[in-house]
């Protein structure tokens, strides 16, 4: 199964897909991690791409599509996709029908989790994650059990992404709006839109996206 996770900064897209990872050993696609992955390595498209996450607009579709691309050809075949943050233009549509064709794959859903815009800012500068393991946490809605571990590996080491501060969100809202609202209605039209509440607690989400998958 290749499903696509839709929705603007903070929707739970990231939240959603390692559930996804783990209930049904899918593999998430998440094309911010690939490019902060790049970052940190310093390679040509990290360098390239530093600033224009710093300040919140789109990277190139051709190198987020190349991502992408080389991503599915190191995955088995038997292995389901949850693409997360990909496509974001109506350029990376035409780009992963064409990606997915290549690799004899077809696109099952997309969920489309809809969020009110205010409480995302409020979720987004609260996030912080285990700077070992990657596992998320929430200053309001999800501290560590134990405060200043993470749960899972317990570490002592925390993270927040840099372009987590208001006025880069609202940056990232307003590339959302114009860009990447606007690819829905073609997927509309192929019938694979399914519409879940992203504003309901993270397990009714959940279980919104499993009943969506049933019927795939
Ligand atoms: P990316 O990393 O994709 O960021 P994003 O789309 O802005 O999404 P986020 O990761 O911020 O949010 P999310 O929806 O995953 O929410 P999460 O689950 O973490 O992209 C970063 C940058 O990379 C872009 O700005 C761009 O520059 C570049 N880029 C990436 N892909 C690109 C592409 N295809 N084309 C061009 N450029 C690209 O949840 C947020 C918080 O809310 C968490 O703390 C979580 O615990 C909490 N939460 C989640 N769900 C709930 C819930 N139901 N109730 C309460 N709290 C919840």
């Amino acid at each position: 199964m290749n499903i696509i996770l839709l929705g603007p900064p903070g929707a739970g897209k990231g939240t959603q897909a390692a559930r996804l990872v783990s209930q049904r050993g899918m593999r998430q696609l998440s094309t911010g991690d690939m490019l902060r992955a790049a970052v940190a390595a310093q390679t040509p498209i990290g360098i390239e791409a530093k600033a224009i996450m710093d300040r919140g607009e789109l990277v190139s579709d051709e190198i987020v599509s190349a991502l992408i691309d080389a991503e599915l050809l190191a995955m088995g075949e038997g292995t389901g996709a949850i693409f997360d943050g990909y496509p974001r233009t109506s350029e990376q549509v035409g780009q992963l029908d064409a990606i997915l064709a290549r690799h004899d794959r077809q696109l099952d859903r997309v969920i489309e989790l809809e969020v009110d815009e205010d409480e995302l800012v409020r979720r987004i500068v609260g996030r912080f994650s285990c700077a070992n393991c990657g596992a998320g946490y929430h200053d309001e809605f999800q501290q560590p059990t134990t405060a200043g571990v993470c749960d899972k590996c317990g570490s002592s080491e925390f993270k927040r992404r840099k372009d987590d501060n208001e006025e880069t969100v609202r940056t990232r809202m307003a590339e959302y709006r114009a860009k990447t609202a606007p690819i829905l209605p073609s997927y509309e039209a192929r019938g694979l839109v399914t519409r879940v509440d992203g504003m309901a607690p993270i397990e009714e989400v959940s279980a919104a996206i499993e009943r969506a998958l049933v019927t795939v």
